[in-house]
């Protein structure tokens, strides 16, 4: 990807469990990824959708609690917001102008089919309850705000999960249809960037590591609750001294997805050897994980316990993404509007 010059944006929902997972297969990359974008001219707009929360968190003080620790998590792992364009979804109404706008060049079909729609119908009709039960419209708009978030910045490319190509898809075709229909173009159309090689971190019982399955090793904790979780990695009953195929070996799989190459390969040798007992590779685990992580969760303290500072950050970055979408609404205004 040639990033010379170019919007880069991405938007995370505030959540309340950040695990390393998350660290390895999201945060870290985004970080990297900014670097390079701002070394090469470029803009790294980065935000918390607060907004995208609202469909299914209700309950003000968790949202402002999860808000804030994603806020700290993001800058205390590097993110440099004198650099890139930090900020908070709900601080630039931009977005909501733009949303209104886009729903009338969105056809309803398309928001039929998005998946996370479509995944709350389907669970409905298993229930035997009516398709819509417990579905809100922020659910069912929820692709039109998040092509709202692209499209405002003139984004050209968003880093997302694969579970988001689909909206970064829709965003497209929605920014298609206005182009189309005035003749040019109105909107730049973004395209969805993905690392095809992520590996998913496996959890402690072995499925992904996720905040559903109850798996996790946090990234923000105590050295003890985090060797906790490393000690509760599932492993089998093989002899100690027995040579081992690492790749069918849990506890590899989650160190090679998050520790140093050497170390990696000092696990990898001492299993297939055999006698390198799966307490001392937990233990390896833990000690490097608080390694790299203890540092960070130091600042991350720091960063909660001083929180005004990180509020007047997202303010100052809300104001940056304000001047940068502004242009591209006034234009679209203009066009549909026919203002001069
Ligand atoms: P969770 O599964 O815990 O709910 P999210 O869906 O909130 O996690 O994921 C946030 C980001 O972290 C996404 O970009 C996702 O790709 C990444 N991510 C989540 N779990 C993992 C994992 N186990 N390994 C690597 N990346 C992950
Ligand atoms: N929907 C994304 C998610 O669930 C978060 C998000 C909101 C986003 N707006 C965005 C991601 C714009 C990229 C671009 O992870």
């Amino acid at each position: 990807m040639d990033v010379q010059n170019k919007i880069v944006l991405t938007g995370v929902k505030p959540t309340g469990t950040v695990h390393i997972g998350n660290y390895v297969g999201a945060i870290k990359p985004a970080i990297a990824l900014g670097r390079e974008v701002i070394a090469n001219g470029g803009h790294y707009v980065m935000f918390i959708a607060d907004y995208h929360a609202v469909n299914y968190l209700k309950n003000p003080e968790e949202m402002q609690l999860f808000t804030r620790k994603l806020a700290c998590t993001y800058l205390a792992c590097g993110l440099d917001p004198n650099q890139m364009i930090f900020y908070r979804q709900s601080d630039v109404p931009e977005v909501f102008e733009m949303t209104t706008l886009l729903t009338n060049f969105t056809p309803k079909g398309f928001m039929n089919k998005a998946h996370a729609y479509k995944a709350a119908v389907d669970k409905n009709i298993a229930k035997g309850e009516p398709a819509d039960a417990g579905i809100n419209m922020g659910l069912y708009n929820y692709p039109i705000l998040m092509a709202a978030d692209i499209l405002t910045y003139g984004s050209d490319y968003v880093p997302v999960g694969k579970d988001q190509v689909q909206h970064v898809e829709i965003t497209a075709d929605i920014a298609g249809a206005v182009n189309a229909c005035y003749g040019k173009q109105v909107l730049k159309i973004p395209q969805a960037i993905t690392q095809e090689n992520a590996a998913l971190l496996p959890g402690t019982d072995g499925r992904k590591m996720s905040k559903s399955y109850n798996n996790v090793i946090p990234l923000f904790d105590d050295a003890e609750v985090i060797r906790k979780a490393v000690m509760s990695i599932k492993t089998d009953s093989q002899d100690i001294n027995a040579p081992k195929n690492p790749e069918d070996i849990l506890l590899f799989q989650i160190a090679r997805g998050f520790c140093q190459p050497e170390l990696v390969k000092e696990i990898e040798e001492g299993l297939r050897k055999g006698g390198m007992g799966y307490g001392t590779i937990k233990k390896m685990l833990a000690d490097a994980i608080t390694a790299e992580l203890a540092p960070l969760y130091e600042k991350y303290v720091d960063y909660m316990a001083h929180y005004d500072k990180v509020e007047e950050m997202l303010r100052e970055g809300a104001k940056k993404a304000r001047a940068l979408a502004r242009p591209v609404l006034d234009n679209f205004r203009a066009t549909v509007l026919n203002l001069k």
